[in-house]
């Protein structure tokens, strides 16, 4: 699968004789999977039609700023934040400029204005306008501001010069940013399956038992390892938190709910990593009852029988369910002696453990602090918000998971 896949490129098009060139950009684009909207300036228009583009990008293409019908659809604004990626390909020298003073006197430079996407330009012009001072400058600036540049190359030019100025070729502009996502995406490729959130075990139809967890820290685990290129499953019970849209959310309620579901995503595409942070009950109710209960007249006291819940996590264990299996350990005392001891016991390659005795971290709140400890060695990050210490923990599984 190309690190292309389903990522949403703006692909914006100058006016400039290398725009003919795009056609095929789109082309390569589409092929690897990815979602292409074209945008084309005025000046591009003298060289492409927005009808070609159509063609091969399967999209309308978007050329105005004022355009009622189109803003109706998807806003500008709105057409900014869903791209992943901004190309301009090519890059006139007149783009150039209009971005470095921060124009949005068309469509595109305000797109480019609006978005948080990282930017890449292909710039296409004549020799003399490239290497003329007012255009490095510009190049100069726009570097230190993060955006990235393809080429251009040297060879000949249409209007006959030769130099610096032609536009990269399509192949290594696809190629560029290809490579680009491969890296920002090491989990590429792999399926992570993540429990989180508390457990909630039925008593009678209105009341259950369950307990404090946030989900936060299963969540920020899940969403990080999506943004880092893995397919992830969140098998989730009842939280307030919200997952990505792009992580497959399964929500569940009770212990038994989560252990099938689970079972059931690992025999459809067995995960590399299983990570269970949820708060899984130890106990549920023996029977449940399926009316609601009445108080015992004249009876202070009500007795409830629980049974144990099966060991989620152990279970993925012993039934090999996946590649790489990750626990927690929330304790009061004892911290590390507790995680070492579940580590043996469960089968598990590594556990976070955090001391939960403390208010001001680990349980509903937004801070952590754990001691990830794996077979032979142990890792102390500092205290940090749960979304922080999310990063450095998939980084840290992903190394261990490649050792492995
Ligand atoms: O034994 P303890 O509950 O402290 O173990 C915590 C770890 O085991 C967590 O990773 C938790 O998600 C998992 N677990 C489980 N199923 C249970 C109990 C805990 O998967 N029934």
């Amino acid at each position: 699968m190309s690190a292309l896949a389903n990522k949403k490129i703006l692909l914006g098009i100058t006016g400039g004789i290398a725009a003919y060139k795009s056609i095929e950009l789109v082309r390569l684009l589409k092929k690897a999977g990815a979602d292409v909207q074209v945008v084309l300036t005025e000046g591009a228009k003298a060289f492409v039609t927005p009808m070609t583009l159509q063609a091969v990008s399967g999209l309308p293409v978007r050329t105005s700023l004022l355009d009622v019908d189109a803003e109706a659809g998807m806003g500008h604004i709105e057409l900014a934040k869903w791209a992943d990626l901004i190309l301009i390909a090519p890059a006139s020298a007149d783009f150039i400029a209009r971005q470095t003073q921060g124009m949005a006197n068309d469509l595109l430079s305000t797109l480019c204005l609006a978005t948080t996407a990282d930017i890449w330009l292909a710039p296409a012009m004549n020799q003399a306008m490239w290497s003329h001072p007012a255009t490095q400058d510009n190049i100069k600036l726009l570097l230190q501001r993060g955006i990235k540049l393809i080429g251009p190359d040297s060879g000949d030019q249409a209007c006959g010069d030769v130099g610096y100025g032609r536009m990269s070729e399509p192949a290594a502009i696809f190629n560029a940013i290809e490579q680009s996502q491969k890296e920002a995406q090491p989990l590429l490729g792999q399926h992570w399956l993540i429990t989180a959130g508390p457990t909630m075990e039925a008593i009678d139809p209105v009341r259950f038992i369950s307990n404090h967890s946030s989900g936060k820290m299963g969540y920020a685990l899940a969403n990080v390892a999506q943004s880092l290129g893995a397919k992830v499953s969140l098998v989730s019970g009842p939280v307030a938190v919200k997952a990505s849209t792009e992580v497959e959310l399964h929500p569940v309620k009770s212990a038994l709910d989560m252990l099938d579901k689970c079972r059931e995503i690992a025999a459809d595409n067995q995960p590399d990593v299983f990570i269970g942070a949820a708060a899984v009950a130890d106990f549920r109710l023996k029977d449940v009852a399926s009316q609601k209960m009445k108080k015992q007249a004249g009876s202070d006291e009500m007795q409830l029988t629980l049974v144990k819940n099966p060991d989620i996590i152990a279970t993925m264990v012993s039934e090999q369910q996946a590649k790489f299996v990750v626990g927690f350990a929330a304790e009061t005392q004892n911290l590390l002696a507790y995680a070492k001891d579940k580590l043996t016991r469960k089968g598990l390659d590594l556990i976070i453990a955090n001391d939960v005795s403390r208010s001001d971290i680990g349980f509903n709140q937004d801070q952590n602090q754990v001691t990830v400890v794996g077979k032979d060695q142990t890792w102390t990050p500092e205290q940090a918000a749960k979304t922080e210490l999310a990063k450095y923990l998939v980084t840290l599984i992903q190394s261990q998971y490649q050792a492995h």
